[in-house]
């Protein structure tokens, strides 16, 4: 017998929340490459979260596997990663998701002003949206939740590394590693800060 879904029926539906918000990315992404000629970003992952890594979050968080837990105390069950060329551009998308209509930023965390001890940069954002379908707790319009990952190309290619090495437990040297790491995420972090004001120079010299 196949097993109930950990998003009831709701999988659907997530879907359809996931699409509508990469269409509202897709028309300002328009609107400003209009007005400006930039494109906002480089490029964008949309997904709902796996059934496999919904559950293996569930009960690494000790949380029962059900679809309450997956859709109202896990808020990642839809997520977008928006990767951009330049620090600046991070922020510009932050100012067009703030006016998307029907959505409240519930949580936000600025990792790129304040990148975390290991060095891992990025900006976090959680929106809530509301939507025409009932959600699970009975609410209508129903409250989903979508979490945002914004970045540069280089936050981007280390978290994707370091991602990759922390498979690898039991390594000698870990205190080294970690450093090195860290190290690395500085390193970026100030080539990230020195295009974006090479950028700038270049902006500023064409006017
Ligand atoms: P979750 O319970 O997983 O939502 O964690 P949290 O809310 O305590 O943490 P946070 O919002 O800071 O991070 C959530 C997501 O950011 C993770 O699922 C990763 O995609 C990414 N992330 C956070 N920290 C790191 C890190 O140190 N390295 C990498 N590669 N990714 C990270
Ligand atoms: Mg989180």
């Amino acid at each position: 017998m196949a097993m109930e879904s950990i998003y009831g029926g709701y999988g659907d539906i997530l879907e359809e929340i996931k699409n509508d918000i990469q269409n509202r990315i897709a028309l300002y992404t328009k609107e400003e490459y209009e007005k400006t000629g930039i494109k906002i970003y480089e490029h964008l992952i949309a997904r709902v979260k796996s059934e496999e890594s919904m559950r293996e979050k569930c009960r690494r968080k000790n949380a029962p596997e059900t679809p309450h837990t997956a859709l109202k105390i896990m808020r990642d069950s839809i997520g977008i990663r928006i990767v951009c060329s330049f620090i600046d551009d991070i922020y510009a998308n932050i100012r067009y998701i703030k006016q998307f209509h029907d959505c409240t930023v519930v949580e936000e965390k600025d990792y790129v002003r304040h990148s975390k001890p290991n060095g891992y940069r990025s900006y976090h954002m959680i929106l809530e949206m509301e939507s025409e379908h009932t959600d699970i707790s009975g609410n209508t319009p129903g409250r989903f939740f979508i979490e945002i990952q914004l970045r540069t190309i280089a936050m981007d290619s280390w978290a994707s590394l370091e991602h990759k090495l922390k498979y690898k437990k039991n390594i000698e040297d870990q205190e080294l590693i970690v450093a090195e790491l860290k190290r690395c995420a500085d390193e970026m972090a100030s080539c990230d800060i020195s295009m974006q004001t090479i950028r700038d120079m270049i902006n500023s010299s064409d006017s």
